[in-house]
């Protein structure tokens, strides 16, 4: 261990000032304990019910293709929920979204407001002949037209398919076509480092060439860029939604009534239509972001820097925050535009007090350095969050000082696409934290930690790394993939079929303190002479040497001991790549995790190639470290960093 772990605490109790007014107590596990069912259901009652369920769960695990239903009979409008309810109940002048798009406008909805925006869509597509089940791609920037229309389907019972707006037209295409789209909603342009970017066009190019599913699409016109029109397909949304009746009843829905798919990367090239219902989807996004996030009605202002392209903002930005009635943040555009400041800008501007991002975000903000965010007044922050990657305690306590004030709680949450709302992370108030742990399990969910044959990993042990499995049903479970049974069965359940379980493709490890570590994907926990290392813990450590500002790690084949360490690396400006460098960072790592961690190989890279969601693709720094071809680069932010990769490793 390096001597600043040494001396850092190891574990951060909650505060008391924090736990005094906690959404979160203690008797939140002791009732999920005492009956998990009757605990769901009562989380369910946070919601409005047009008639209330029958039963909490029908599972049958393989006899129903390990398709769960929650509420059973029961029926809502997800919409309502979200919206009207609020202005029911008479907050119909709060604030909902804060919208700041990136040129610098900025745009205030309250949920009156929301409400007639999102009926004006809803009479729209009922206009247009669209009816519940008919699928809507959703190819947009960070506007809130891009949420008014999420919340337009889920009031008409449409099922939306957002793709990203980052991603190519023939991603889109694949998309489209897989689920059949019949409406594409998208805008002229999108905003990106303070120029516009065409956006309607890579739609024209999508649908240009053969039969496909797409009758209309409703463009918002947002940077004013040129456009090509196709007669009877395209029509602008200030010509149409704009104009029509702020009046709309929302009508119940099934509670497994299909709220969206979302593509999500598999093993595979092809990307798989990951399927949510309503009911016991936002049960779970709603009591989640009420204790995760201790959210207040009316006194937080919250923020979570996700976009709505992934699953992150579609549970916390639109469904769970809307749900609990949110005052939040929405931002269009790149956290250095025009600058640096911009997020602590934004900070202080609105008075965020809950702020949620990825951990590669908080490592870009370390690179940047701290005088960035110590330029601002970020006192109003009193809750940070974290997603999408296990965070390394250096980015982690980092994160909690200087964006934190040393006070803030972090709930570092661990989930997925397909579990679509957060199951493991501390509660604040609650549970003390590890710097780089998701701690474990919130009350209502159930996770194991096994090996390949099922059997529990022993607590405690040092060695007690294995698979996390979900060996319960949750309510926010995937209800399979768009179209594929087969794929949706091999993936998550074969691998525990004989227990019944979901197969997460994680690996954790639960230390003697009960606290769970997600180490990452399966594939990047790395076998090197019959000890398992996680990519994660090596890249940790390598981050925690002063030189380096990002790093990541493969496993790559290795005759003799199977797989050996490669690491590619992202210094800080302030330090120089020499020979030298490179084996004091190897030693670096033999000393802080032990001589079997060492890295074979450290390559120096000016950048690492990393998904539009911000997740570093280990799959192809592999095939550049074991010297293969590249293969689909499409999803990549920037396909030339691999050029440079390339030309470094070779060296
Ligand atoms: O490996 C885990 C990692 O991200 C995966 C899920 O990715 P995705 O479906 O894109 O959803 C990301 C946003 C929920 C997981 O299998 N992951 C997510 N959150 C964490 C995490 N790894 C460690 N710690 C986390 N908090």
């Amino acid at each position: 261990m390096t001597s600043s772990l040494e001396t850092e605490p190891v574990s951060y109790p909650p505060a008391e000032e924090f736990a005094a007014t906690a959404n979160a107590g203690s008797e939140l596990q002791e009732a999920a304990d005492a009956d998990r069912l009757a605990f769901w259901a009562t989380q369910a009652n946070r919601l409005h019910w047009h008639e209330q369920w029958t039963e909490v769960l029908d599972w049958k695990g393989a006899d129903s293709d390990y398709i769960a239903k929650w509420f059973v009979g029961g029926k809502l409008n997800v919409a309502y929920n979200c919206v009207d309810r609020h202005v029911i109940d008479g907050y119909g002048d709060q604030v909902a979204i804060h919208w700041e798009g990136e040129p610098g406008d900025s745009r205030e909805l309250t949920y009156a407001q929301l409400l007639a925006e999102v009926s004006r869509a809803a009479n729209y597509f009922t206009e247009i002949g669209l009816t519940a089940g008919d699928r809507v791609a959703i190819y947009m920037p960070m506007i809130p037209e891009a949420i008014v229309t999420m919340l337009a389907c889920a009031r008409l019972g449409l099922i939306h398919s957002v793709v990203f707006a980052g991603f190519s037209s023939s991603a889109l295409r694949q998309r489209v076509d897989d689920a059949e789209a019949r409406l594409v909603v998208t805008t002229d342009g999108q905003w990106r480092r303070g120029k516009p970017a065409p956006l309607k066009a890579a739609v024209d190019e999508a649908l240009a060439k053969g039969e496909h599913s797409v009758e209309h699409v409703l463009v918002v016109r947002r940077t004013e860029s040129e456009v090509v029109w196709t007669e009877n397909r395209d029509v602008w949304w200030h010509d149409t939604v704009a104009n029509a009746s702020d009046q709309h009843e929302a009508q119940p829905f099934d509670s497994e009534h299909p709220l969206f798919v979302l593509y999500t990367s598999g093993t595979t090239g092809k990307p798989k239509g990951i399927v949510h219902t309503s009911g016991g989807y936002l049960t779970q996004t709603s009591y989640t972001h009420h204790y995760v996030f201790d959210h207040k009605p009316g006194k937080d202002v919250y923020w979570c820097t996700a976009d709505i392209g992934w699953v992150t903002g579609h549970s916390y930005i639109v469904y769970g925050p809307l749900s609990n009635r949110v005052t939040q943040v929405v931002y269009e555009g790149t956290p250095n535009s025009p600058d640096e400041h911009r997020h602590w800008n934004i900070v202080e501007k609105y008075g965020v007090s809950i702020y949620y991002t990825a951990p590669t975000l908080v490592r870009t903000f370390m690179k940047w350095g701290r005088q960035i965010p110590q330029a601002h007044d970020l006192s109003s922050i009193r809750l940070l969050g974290s997603v999408g990657e296990p965070i390394n305690p250096e980015a982690w306590r980092w994160y909690r000082e200087v964006i934190g004030g040393n006070k803030a709680p972090i709930v570092d949450t661990w989930w997925q696409t397909e579990t679509g709302a957060i199951m493991m992370s501390p509660l604040p108030g609650v549970t003390s934290t590890k710097p780089g742990a998701a701690m474990g399990p919130l009350p209502g969910i159930s996770a194991k930690v096994v090996d390949e044959n099922g059997v529990e990993v022993v607590l405690g042990e040092t060695e007690a790394n294995g698979y996390l499995v979900l060996d319960e049903p949750w309510p926010a479970m995937l209800r399979g993939i768009w179209g594929d049974t087969e794929r949706y069965k091999s993936t998550y359940w074969d691998r525990y079929a004989e227990q019944g379980w979901y197969f997460a493709g994680d690996g954790a490890r639960i230390d003697v303190d009960g606290a769970y570590w997600i180490l990452g994907r399966v594939d990047d926990v790395m076998n090197v002479s019959g000890h398992r290392i996680s990519t994660a813990e090596v890249e940790s450590a390598l981050v925690g040497h002063h030189s380096v500002a990002e790093a990541a790690v493969v496993g790559a084949t290795d005759a003799t001991t199977g797989q050996s360490i490669v690491a590619f690396v992202i210094l800080k400006a302030s330090s120089e790549a020499n020979d030298e460098l490179t084996s004091e960072l190897v030693a670096h790592v033999a000393r802080d995790i032990g001589p079997i961690a060492k890295p074979k190989a450290i390559h120096i890279v000016p950048e690492l190639p990393k998904t539009r969601s911000g997740k570093i693709m280990r799959r192809l720094l592999r095939d550049i470290a074991e010297g293969r071809d590249l293969g689909d680069t499409s999803t990549l932010v920037d396909p030339s960093v691999f050029e440079s990769i390339r030309e470094k490793s070779a060296n």
